[in-house]
């Protein structure tokens, strides 16, 4: 079995160990437009020595948006921004991945440290929100969505494909399909969300249907070379786990065929009664089940914090990559950490020369 400092192959893409830095919103953006704190960001993750960096979760639409300073790509302005931020995180040998997607019913709030809840009506900076019933989320997120038309679905269908499109122009080799956590994707799959009566609607196969049809067209404009990969909540810890768990494995299944190279499986925040057994690596088993039952690669983030545990589930076979967040956000070298303390061969080299000559003899006192 591989451990955490090999390389990864998929497709054309190589990763130069298993370590990606999972996508985490900035809230940083004017205009769905990347800046300076952006380029600055992800560069030094990439510079820490992750093999993989994965953009924020970037809106393919402007209501597709969490918070007015979440990034987007539905225009030129946007994408051409993005382009010296691919060119950073490549030339310090990560590969750059993007995450698109649309939030649904989560969208039009306001910043996480300004309240994390809905812009309230009448309010100027929010928007009208689009989901697939006009359910509502709970609690802060109070904003009852307009349910999207078949026309939304179309229109939404196809500025993933337009975003993709940008992502592939501008040189990203990653892309992540957004289908997790309660936004739009998610909130098709979830009856928590989608109590819709059409074809999109009802059975798992309908509830399946807009995540199908989506991925299934932005393949059809993705390189094959390059690897197109989603992040799907597969659970939900409401109760009914077993019974999503097997729709989910079943929907990931049909994804397989329609041309999907990686999975991050990842939970559902679909509701906010769910009663989630926070732990370290708790997701981890449930990514493990889904690539055994679908023979395709996959990751999962949650809490691996640890060298040792994240190098475990590498070599155990459970995951073939481990996403890594905040710990990223703690120490942008956690790379570097993490080559010491497994023992690899001049791990000061798992950053950029200009560090690593002087970090080779260096020992904090
Ligand atoms: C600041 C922040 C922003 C996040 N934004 C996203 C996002 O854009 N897309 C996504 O799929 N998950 C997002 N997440 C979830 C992370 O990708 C990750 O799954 C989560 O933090 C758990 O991993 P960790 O325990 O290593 O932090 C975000 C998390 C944080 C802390």
């Amino acid at each position: 079995m591989p451990s955490l400092f090999d390389r990864f192959t998929l497709k054309g893409v190589i990763l130069r160990n298993r370590i990606a830095v999972s996508p985490m919103c900035q809230y940083s953006a004017t205009d769905g437009v990347p800046n300076d704190w952006h380029a600055a960001h992800l560069t030094s993750l990439a510079r820490g020595g992750a093999g993989l960096v994965n953009v924020e979760a970037t809106a393919v639409s402007p209501e597709g948006r969490i918070t007015p300073g979440c990034t987007g790509l539905w225009n030129d302005v946007q994408a051409e921004a993005f382009g010296p931020i691919v060119a950073g995180i490549e030339k310090a040998g990560a590969v750059a991945g993007i995450q698109i997607g649309h939030a649904g019913r989560k969208a039009s709030a306001n910043r996480p440290w300004e309240g994390d809840d809905h812009i309230a009506d009448g309010d100027p900076r929010g928007w009208e929100t689009i989901a697939p019933s006009a359910i509502v989320f709970g609690g802060g997120l109070a904003k009852v969505p307009r349910a999207m038309t078949k026309a939304d679905i179309d229109r939404v269908r196809g500025d993933f494909v337009t975003a993709a499109i940008r992502a592939r122009d501008i040189g990203f080799r990653w892309l992540v399909l957004h289908f997790a956590h309660g936004y739009l994707g998610q909130s098709f799959f979830s009856p928590h969300s989608n109590q819709r009566d059409d074809e999109y609607g009802g059975s798992a196969d309908n509830r399946g249907r807009f995540l199908l049809e989506t991925l299934a067209a932005v393949r059809e404009v993705w390189p094959e070379d390059r690897p197109l990969t989603t992040r799907f909540g597969v659970i939900e810890f409401d109760g009914r786990d077993q019974e999503t768990l097997r729709d989910a494995i079943d929907l990931v299944g049909k994804f397989k065929e329609a041309g999907l190279d990686f999975i991050d499986v990842s939970l559902g925040f679909s509701t906010p009664a769910a009663n989630i057994p926070w732990g370290p690596g708790f997701i981890a088993p449930y990514a493990d089940q889904v690539r055994k039952a679908t023979g395709l690669p996959g990751a999962a983030s949650w809490n691996i914090t640890q060298p040792e545990q994240a190098d475990e589930l590498i070599r155990s076979g459970q995951l073939d990559l481990v996403m890594i967040g905040k710990a990223m956000l703690a120490n942008p070298h956690w790379p570097y950490e993490a080559a010491r303390k497994l023992g690899v061969e001049r791990p000061s080299w798992t950053l950029p020369a200009p560090y690593a000559h002087w970090l080779a003899s260096y020992r904090a006192a």
